[in-house]
C-alpha cells in the first residue's frame, strides 16, 4: 500500500502558483501605475477622443457627467428627485442605476443620445452582486469555494445577463475585509483574509469585465467600499473605523490593490470615517494612495449619498461644503445626493474648485463610457435580453457553485457511521424548519433581478429524491415567531421519521446585508426551542444551516451529530443540498471567516498578533491555544479559540498531510526587498504530500500559511499566502507545491515601506489555519 502511495505521489505533482500577478496578492508594493489594457480604461488611444469631446463641453455639461441617480427601486434613503427625463435631455445626468430592463434603459438612453446637445450616452449601473437573474450563492459562500475560476465564471454569467438589459456597470465586488460577524454585510464579501480576498477580488473583476470591456456582454466592475467599511466598530453598519496604516496596508487595502491591478474600472468610496476622516472626502486614501501610488485611472463613485452625509459626519456645514470636500477629496461621481448637481458649477465660478479638477473627473467618466463602447452601441438589444436569462449553463454553474460552497462543520457517527452522507437507513425523512421553503432567503440579500420563483426549493428536491410516501415536511416555527401547535406538530413528525433534516437559520432579506447588523447571533425566534425538542426525540438530526454569516450555536455544535452550513445558496438551493446530503457531491467548502463561539469573542480572526502574553506562550509557531496561566490574554468565561477556525471544513473522506519540505533558501532580506518591485519570480518552493486516506474521492483545499518572527513590527501568528484546490481519488497522494514570491515574506514597516526583513520564517501547509506543523527557515541580512 505504502509503495502504491509513493508511486502516486511521484506522478501527481501539483504546482500551486498564485493566480494574481506578483504585485497584487497581499502586497501593494510601491507602485508603477497599473496598466491593464484589457479593460480599455487604460487604453492611451482613448485620450484623443476624450479630449476632443471635453473641449466641446460647457461647465454645466461637464458637471452633468459627474451626477448619478437611482431611477428605479431605491437602495438607500429617498432623494425626492424624479425629473430625470428633463435633466437627461439637458445633459445634467451622467449615470443612472436601479433600472434593469432593455425597455427602461433604452427609454432613458434615447433621451441622452437623441435629445441632449452632445449626445453623450448614459452608463446604467446596478448592484449585480451574486448574479443578475441567475442568482448564485452569496459572495461569502462563493468565497468559501476557494475556487477563483468558478467565481470568475459566475461573474461572467452575471455580466452576460445584466448587459443584455443595458446594465453595463455593476457595483461589485465588495472587497471589504470582515472580521466581525455582527456586521450584516459580511455576507457580501470574501471574509476575513486579505490574500483570499485579493484572489477573489481579481476573479470577480476578470469575470465581469471579460477580455474586453467593450464586448457587448461585459460590464464595468466596482471595488467597494473604499476603505475600511468592514471594520465598523462593534459590527454596527456605517459605524466609525480606526485602522493604523500598518493594518490598512497589510489587511484592508490588498483586495483593492488586487482589483486595481486586475483593471477594475471603478472604485466606490465608503460611508465610514477612517481615523477621523470620512472615506468619501479622504484625499490621502483617494488621491495619494489610489491615484498617485497605484495609478488608478477609472472613476471614483461615491456610495449612496455618502458625499451629502459629510454634513452628518460633521465635516461639512452645508450641502455646498459637502460637495466641495467630497469632490476635492477625490470622489468623481456623486451617487444619489444631488450635491454635485446643485453646487459644483457655483463652486467653480466662485474659484473654490479649479475647472481643471472638474476636467480630470469628467475625463475618467468619458473614458469609461468610451471603453465600454457606449458611444458606438448605446442601446440594449431586447431580442438578446429575452434569451439571456437563466440559460442552462448558468443554472448548472449555480448548482456546482452552491455544492462547492457548503461547509460541513460536523459529521459525528450515529450507530457507528458518520451520519452523512445519508445511507440507505434514511428511508423516511422529516424536513422541518422555516428555511426549508423560504425562497427569498435562499436568494440572499442582493438577488439583483433574481426572483423567488426561480429557486428550486429544498422541500421539492428532497420529496422527489426520497418519494412523497417517505417524506413529511413541517415548518414548525417561523424564522421569528410561531405557534405551540405548529411546533408540536413538527416534533411529532420528527418522531416518526428515520432521519430529520432541520433547515434553520436567519432570513436573508431582513437579517443579513446592509443595515442588518445583529447584536445576538443565535437562532432567531423560537428556532432554538424547535431544535432542542427535535433533538430530544432521539432521532438522528442533520442541521442544514442557512445564514449570511457564522451563527453562535454552541448547543447545536455539541448535540447535533451533523451540521452543514449552506449559507444562502441561490437558484439551485434544493438540488445542491440534496446531492450533498446523499453524497453525490462531497463537501469541499472551507470557512473564510473564523466561526465564533460567542458574540463576546468578536472581532475574531485567525491572523491576529500573538500579544506579549499569549494563552499558549511556549511555542511561538503555534496559534493561540488553551489558557495555561492567569495573566495571559484570555477570557475568564470563554475560550480564545473559535468554534471552527478559518480554513476549516470536513469532507466525506479524510486527508493526511505529510511534512512541509522547503527548497530554495539562502534568502537575503535586502535582495528580497529589492525584488518586491521587480515582480514575477518565485524565490522558494514549499511542498507537502497530501493523501486521501478515506474511502471515496474528494477535493481538499490545501492552504499555505507563513509566520514571520524577529521582524521590526509584530506580525500575525499566521498569514495565508497560497492555496490550491486538489482533487484526490481514494488512496491517492499528490505533492502540492507552492512557489512563493518575495511578497509572501513582506511587511509594511513604520517607515511606510514594504520590506522583507531578516527573520525566522515558519511555513505551514495545512488543512486550516489552526493545524499543521511548520517547516522553519531563515531570511538573513
Ligand atoms: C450600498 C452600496 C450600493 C449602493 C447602491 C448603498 O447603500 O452601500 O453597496 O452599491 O447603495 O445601491
Amino acid at each position: 500500500m505504502m509503495r502504491r502511495l509513493l508511486a502516486t505521489a511521484a506522478f501527481a505533482f501539483v504546482l500551486a502558483c498564485n493566480t494574481l500577478d506578483s504585485r497584487s496578492a497581499a502586497q501593494g508594493v510601491a507602485a508603477t501605475p497599473a496598466t491593464n489594457s484589457r479593460t480599455g480604461i487604460y487604453d492611451p488611444a482613448l485620450d484623443a477622443r476624450v479630449d476632443a469631446l471635453l473641449r466641446k463641453m460647457t461647465l454645466e455639461e461637464k458637471v452633468g457627467q459627474l451626477v448619478q441617480y437611482s431611477a428605479g427601486q431605491p437602495t438607500g434613503p429617498g432623494t425626492g428627485r424624479t425629473d430625470y427625463e428633463d435633466m437627461i435631455a439637458k445633459g445634467q445626468i451622467g449615470a443612472l442605476f436601479n433600472i434593469a430592463t432593455a425597455k427602461d434603459t433604452n427609454k432613458y438612453q434615447r433621451l441622452a443620445v437623441e435629445k441632449s446637445r452632445l449626445k453623450i450616452p448614459i452608463v446604467f449601473g446596478l448592484d449585480v452582486i451574486h448574479g443578475f437573474r441567475t442568482t448564485f450563492p452569496v459572495p461569502l459562500a462563493l468565497a468559501s469555494t476557494w475556487d477563483p475560476p468558478l467565481v470568475e465564471q459566475t461573474a461572467r454569467i452575471a455580466a452576460r445577463e445584466a448587459s443584455a438589459t443595458g446594465v453595463r456597470w455593476t457595483f461589485s465586488p465588495m472587497v471589504d475585509i470582515a472580521r466581525d460577524a455582527r456586521w450584516g454585510r459580511m455576507t457580501e464579501g470574501a471574509g476575513e483574509d486579505p490574500y483570499l480576498g485579493s484572489v477573489m477580488a481579481a476573479a470577480y473583476v476578470r469575470g465581469y469585465q471579460g477580455s474586453r470591456l467593450d464586448a457587448p456582454d461585459s460590464v464595468a466592475a466596482t471595488a467597494k467600499h473604499y476603505v475600511g467599511y468592514g471594520a465598523a466598530e462593534a459590527g454596527r453598519d456605517y459605524n466609525t473605523t480606526e485602522i493604523s496604516e500598518h493594518t490598512l496596508r497589510q489587511i484592508y487595502l490588498p483586495p483593492f490593490r488586487a482589483s486595481v491591478d486586475a483593471g477594475v474600472a471603478t472604485i466606490m468610496s465608503a460611508f465610514n470615517t477612517l481615523n477621523g476622516v470620512p472615506t468619501s472626502a479622504n484625499p490621502f486614501m483617494l488621491r495619494n494612495i489610489l491615484r498617485d501610488e497605484w495609478g488608478f485611472r477609472g472613476v471614483v463613485d461615491s456610495d449612496w449619498e455618502s458625499v451629502r452625509e459629510l454634513i452628518q459626519h460633521g465635516v461639512a456645514v452645508d450641502r455646498e461644503t459637502a460637495a466641495l470636500k467630497g469632490f476635492m477629496g477625490g470622489v468623481d461621481m456623486d451617487m444619489a445626493s444631488s450635491v454635485y448637481h446643485d453646487h459644483l458649477v457655483g463652486l467653480v465660478r466662485a474659484g473654490k474648485v479649479p475647472e481643471a479638477r472638474i476636467d480630470e473627473s469628467v475625463r475618467y467618466v468619458l473614458r469609461l463610457k468610451y471603453a465600454l463602447g457606449l458611444f458606438e452601441k448605446p442601446y440594449a438589444d431586447a431580442a438578446r435580453e429575452r434569451k439571456a436569462m437563466l440559460r442552462p449553463d448558468a443554472v448548472t454553474l449555480a448548482k456546482t457553485a452552491a455544492e462547492r460552497s457548503f461547509v460541513l462543520l460536523k459529521n459525528a457517527p450515529v450507530q457507528g457511521e458518520p451520519l452523512l452522507p445519508l445511507a440507505a437507513r434514511a428511508k423516511r425523512i422529516a424536513l422541518i424548519g422555516p428555511l426549508a421553503d423560504d425562497l427569498p432567503s435562499a436568494l440572499g440579500s442582493w438577488p439583483g433581478m433574481g426572483k423567488a420563483e426561480d429557486v428550486a426549493p429544498l422541500h421539492t428536491a428532497l420529496a422527489k429524491r426520497v418519494g412523497e410516501q417517505n417524506f413529511v415536511h413541517h415548518k414548525g416555527v417561523g424564522v421569528t415567531g410561531g405557534s405551540d401547535e405548529d411546533l408540536s406538530a413538527a416534533v411529532s413528525a420528527a418522531g416518526s421519521a428515520d432521519v430529520v433534516i432541520l433547515a434553520l437559520g436567519e432570513s436573508s432579506q431582513t437579517m443579513t446585508g446592509e443595515a442588518a447588523s445583529r447584536a445576538f447571533l443565535g437562532l432567531p425566534g423560537r428556532q432554538q426551542e424547535l431544535l432542542e425538542k427535535v433533538v430530544a426525540t432521539g432521532k438522528p438530526v442533520v442541521l442544514v444551516l442557512f445564514s449570511g454569516r457564522p451563527l453562535t450555536l454552541p448547543w447545536a455544535f455539541e448535540k447535533v451529530p451533523a451540521v452543514l452550513a449552506v449559507w444562502q445558496p441561490g437558484v439551485q438551493t434544493g438540488p445542491a443540498i440534496v446531492s450533498t446530503l446523499f453524497g453525490e457531491s462531497n463537501p469541499s467548502g472551507r470557512l473564510v471567516v473564523s466561526w465564533p463561539r460567542s458574540v463576546g469573542q468578536l472581532p475574531l480572526y485567525y491572523n491576529a498578533l500573538n500579544t506579549g502574553r499569549p494563552a499558549n506562550k511556549n511555542d511561538l509557531t503555534k496559534p493561540i491555544g488553551p489558557p495555561e496561566d492567569k495573566y495571559v490574554s484570555k477570557y475568564i468565561d470563554e475560550s480564545n479559540d473559535p468554534q471552527f477556525p478559518f480554513g476549516y471544513g470536513l469532507s466525506y473522506t479524510n486527508f493526511r498531510y505529510g511534512p512541509v519540505d522547503i527548497s530554495g533558501g539562502g534568502l537575503k532580506a535586502a535582495e528580497l526587498t529589492k525584488a518586491l518591485t521587480d515582480g514575477g519570480k518565485s524565490v522558494l518552493t514549499a511542498s507537502a504530500d497530501v493523501t486521501n486516506t478515506g474511502p471515496r474521492p474528494g477535493e481538499e483545499v490545501v492552504q499555505l500559511y507563513v509566520r514571520l518572527i524577529g521582524t521590526s513590527m509584530a506580525q500575525p501568528v499566521r498569514s495565508l499566502k497560497g492555496f490550491e484546490r486538489v482533487a484526490l481519488a481514494a488512496g491517492e497522494t499528490k505533492k502540492v507545491a507552492f512557489a512563493l514570491k518575495p511578497e509572501a515574506f513582506a511587511l509594511w514597516n513604520d517607515r511606510h515601506q514594504w520590506v522583507v526583513e531578516p527573520s525566522k520564517v515558519a511555513v505551514y501547509i495545512s488543512a486550516d489555519s489552526a493545524t499543521g506543523s511548520p517547516a522553519l527557515f531563515e531570511i538573513s541580512e
